[in-house]
């Protein structure tokens, strides 16, 4: 609550007094104002959420009005879901919290509220005019939201992958005409054909998404594509025309910075789609130039796995279906790449079968202080996610580089303590990604090479091998991810962190 100070100060020189700093009392205290003033609870209610500023979430009761739940949803952030169930109504900020009760759901948007009793909700703009809203289904079975007998969600989650990509890639992809179809995108051909620039927008995993979308896009469709953190894009004067896209790219469709970004573009008037798992989440709203579903289903640990690998997909699938609508692909090379896709749920699944290599690696680096990840061309930005979800559930500093930038600093680093992933799978640049190899060992560096299965030179010079299994090139880096998350997954658990709740972190950041 951006201005509670100032609503604080007036408050108390009308002769209020408070008994806690937090600024939820400010909100009790004007609403109680307001219905002193205007007799009606209700109307007071909405008039104090006019006061607000900032993302706010903010649910009522009166003890003088049972039976009586208000709810509003102010600004972007802090997302109000009304659950509608079998004679009874919910509300809660979140969609798990309530799917063992009911999978209809209602969203409300910023500057609504809702006001709940026994005979169900009604909606309003909290200027007080009655709204409709829509019952979204939310097809997550709660078991599924549940962790399914395995240790951690981010296990669970790790092993759904295989089952996460087809399910994403369901009913989009015909192999056999060649052509691939997004039906919730709302933007036609001829749409699409006039696009010719793309800011790809996101923050932490899903930037590194965004990362591989740009290749996907500029090499497949030849569209420009700028990639950009959602908390700096904001500061950029970016050029936008009725040219341009915006691509937000979110698990949570909540993340305050990626929806900043779609606010600037939808004032800019340059249309959005948004790249989402969470169904009817704020960013699936907002994107006026439609929505490419994950279909991940949901995703409860905070370092995100299935929901980065399907983000890959769904970028791969846009690409494609650009490339369609601009005329840039044959039909022929449309039915392999989709093949491509299509192999891709046995690949991880392959990887998934024998994990018994990671015992060895977290006997020996577990201790580790400080960690390098190194990659190259499409695998760079795997390196960066590597390093972030080592990072973020083990707490060991973690670091990914473009394995080119070695002799530009990193180099400096190489010492017997510090081990280094290596991702030198047979591609473009397997050749330079040895030499860096060579580099590190030359220099006493311990490495663990992702190399392609089969590959024995690699095993001469890297300490330790995990091997994946050979993709088309630039689908490389959902294999070559896989082996980072688990290896992220056991150092955490062997270290006794709370691999799915890790210190300080949030499944969704829905403040700045
Ligand atoms: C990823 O493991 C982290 N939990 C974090 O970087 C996350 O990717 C980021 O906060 C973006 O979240 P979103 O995809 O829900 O927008």
């Amino acid at each position: 609550m951006e201005n509670y100070l100032d609503l604080k100060g007036r408050l108390i020189e009308q002769g209020i007094r408070f008994s806690s700093q937090t600024d939820t009392e400010v909100i009790a205290h004007l609403i109680g104002l307001y219905e002193r003033e205007t007799g009606d609870f209700v109307a007071a209610f909405g008039k104090a959420m006019q006061d607000l500023r900032g993302g706010n979430a903010v649910v009522a009761m009166n003890r003088n009005h049972h039976g009586l739940i208000l709810a509003a949803r102010l600004g972007y952030a802090g997302a109000v879901v009304i659950g509608l169930g079998n004679g009874e109504t919910f509300v809660a900020s979140d969609v798990p919290a309530i799917l063992d009760y009911t999978q209809r759901m209602v969203f409300l948007d910023d500057g609504e509220m809702a006001l709940v009793t026994s005979e169900g909700p009604r909606f309003f703009r909290i200027s007080g005019e009655p709204i409709e809203k829509e019952i979204v289904t939310v097809a997550w079975d709660p078991v599924s939201a549940a962790k399914g007998g395995y240790k951690h969600f981010m296990q669970k989650e790790i092993f759904e992958q295989p089952r996460a990509i087809s399910d994403c890639l369901g009913g989009r992809v015909d192999v056999e005409v060649g052509e691939v179809h997004l039906n919730d995108l709302l933007l036609s051909d001829e749409d699409l054909r006039r696009i010719d620039k793309i800011y790809a927008v996101a923050c932490g995993t899903a930037l590194y998404a965004c990362l591989l979308g740009k290749f996907f896009i500029e090499t497949l469709a030849g569209v420009r594509v700028e990639t950009d953190y959602g908390s700096e894009f904001r500061y950029r004067n970016p050029i936008l025309d009725e040219r341009t896209l915006l691509l937000a790219v979110t698990q949570s469709g909540e993340t305050v910075d990626t929806l900043a970004a779609m606010e600037a573009a939808r004032a800019a008037g340059v249309k959005s789609v948004s790249i989402v798992n969470a169904i009817g989440s704020q960013a699936a709203r907002l994107a006026n130039g439609g929505v490419i579903y994950l279909n991940a289903g949901p995703e409860i640990g905070v370092a995100s796995t299935k929901a980065f690998t399907t983000m890959i997909i769904a970028l791969y699938l846009f690409a494609l279906r650009l490339a369609q609508a601009r005329g840039r692909i044959e039909r022929s090379r449309m039915r392999q790449e989709i093949q491509s896709l299509l192999e891709i749920p046995n690949h991880v699944g392959d990887l998934l079968r024998d994990t018994s290599i990671y015992a060895e690696l977290v006997d020996r680096y577990h201790r580790a202080s400080n960690m390098l990840y190194l990659g190259r061309w499409v695998n760079y930005p795997i390196a960066l996610e590597g390093a972030l979800k080592m990072k973020e559930i083990s707490y060991i500093h973690a670091e990914g580089y473009p394995a080119g930038e070695m002799k530009h600093g990193p180099i400096a680093l190489i010492d017997e303590q510090m081990p280094v992933v290596c991702i030198a799978i047979r591609d473009q640049v397997y050749e330079k990604m040895l030499s860096n190899v060579e580099q590190v060992r030359a220099r006493g560096g311990e490495v663990i090479a992702i190399a392609t299965e089969g590959d024995g030179l690699i095993a001469e010079k890297a300490q330790h091998v995990i091997y994946v299994p050979r993709t088309a090139p630039l689908l490389s880096p959902i294999v070559t991810t896989i082996p980072l998350q688990l290896l992220a997954y056991y150092m955490a658990v062997r270290r006794g962190a709370d691999v799915d709740q890790p210190r300080n972190l949030a499944k969704s950041v829905t403040v700045e």
